[in-house]
């Protein structure tokens, strides 16, 4: 039988229920969520609950337009709309839906969808044996190498770029820049180009592999390590690399310029090769 589930306001069959494929809970996970848990038909810690939302959606600065009387009230109708005994709720708040850009949208709506779970937890058989647990790794999220739709740190990031006037931004991690935000970060010094190495710290970049691949039409080197960002300061040149981006130079990182503050000949270099490139057809193999 078909669940009555909420979206934006309204109690629909849950096949009926839409949200855009905009909707940044999708294509960034800008979103925060929660699940409270209801046994004989009344919701069990949701005050809880709910604080717990407005702190991780004040922590995103997503400003929630529920009150918690509001969602409390969701929550109860859901719960008598499904006859809903034993189970949980699961409630999902997005940013909205918006054209795809990492930093907040002006203009989106936050989207807020809310279903129920029938689930039998108070006579669940696993209470009387017990239950398995298998070890591993703790990944959360160290694993920068799958270009996941996990974006909610370069989100905040893109975010405070936009807030200081900046286009992008580099992260730092012990002491070393790890990369832009939806970027690969690059600093020259003389003929050499230094990036840092791939591993699971960075996404491995398309447009890094290719702008590699033509070096040979360049004199320029290629060093591959880490750089701290007093050296990217103290670079003749710095660019970023993306298919967004292309090869981009950065003239200014917080404030300071970098050489002389103009693009670089390195980059307007590459950038030239690599439209070159693209224009005919260019493809990595
Ligand atoms: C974190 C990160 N690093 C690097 C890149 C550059 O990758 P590509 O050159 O494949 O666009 C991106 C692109 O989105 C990115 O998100």
């Amino acid at each position: 039988m078909s669940r009555t589930v909420y979206v934006n306001g309204a109690y629909l069959p849950e096949e009926d229920a839409r949200i855009s494929i905009f909707d940044r809970g999708f294509i960034f996970g800008d979103g925060i969520y929660e699940v409270s848990a209801v046994i004989g038909g009344k919701l069990v810690d949701c005050e809880a609950h709910l604080a717990r939302l407005e702190r991780s959606c004040g922590e995103i600065r997503l400003a929630l337009p529920w009150s918690k009387a509001e969602l409390v009230a969701i929550h109860e109708e859901l719960i008598k709309r499904n006859n809903l005994d034993e189970g949980g709720i699961y409630l999902q708040v997005s940013r909205g839906a918006a054209d795809r850009d990492f930093a907040f949208p002006t203009d989106a709506t936050p989207t807020l969808v809310m279903f129920t779970q029938a689930r039998n937890m108070s006579g669940a058989a696993a209470a009387k044996t017990g239950i398995k647990v298998v070890s591993c790794e703790d990944i959360r999220w160290t694993r920068r190498d799958i270009k996941s739709v996990n974006l909610l740190a370069p989100v905040l990031a893109k975010q405070f770029a936009a807030e200081s006037g900046a286009q992008e931004a580099w992260m730092v991690e012990d002491g070393v820049v790890t990369e832009g935000a939806s970027s690969t970060a690059w600093i020259v010094k003389g003929k050499t180009l230094v990036s840092r190495p791939l591993s699971n710290k960075v996404l491995p970049g398309i447009t890094r592999k290719a702008v590699l691949a033509y070096l040979g039409e360049t004199d320029f080197k290629f060093e591959e390590r880490t750089f701290t960002l007093d050296e990217a300061l103290d670079a003749e040149e710095c660019f970023i690399t993306s298919a967004t981006s292309l090869v981009m130079p950065v003239v200014q990182i917080d404030g300071h310029t970098i050489h002389n503050g103009a693009p670089g000949p390195t980059a307007i270099r590459l950038r030239e090769i690599y439209l070159d490139f693209a224009k005919k057809g260019g493809a990595l193999g």
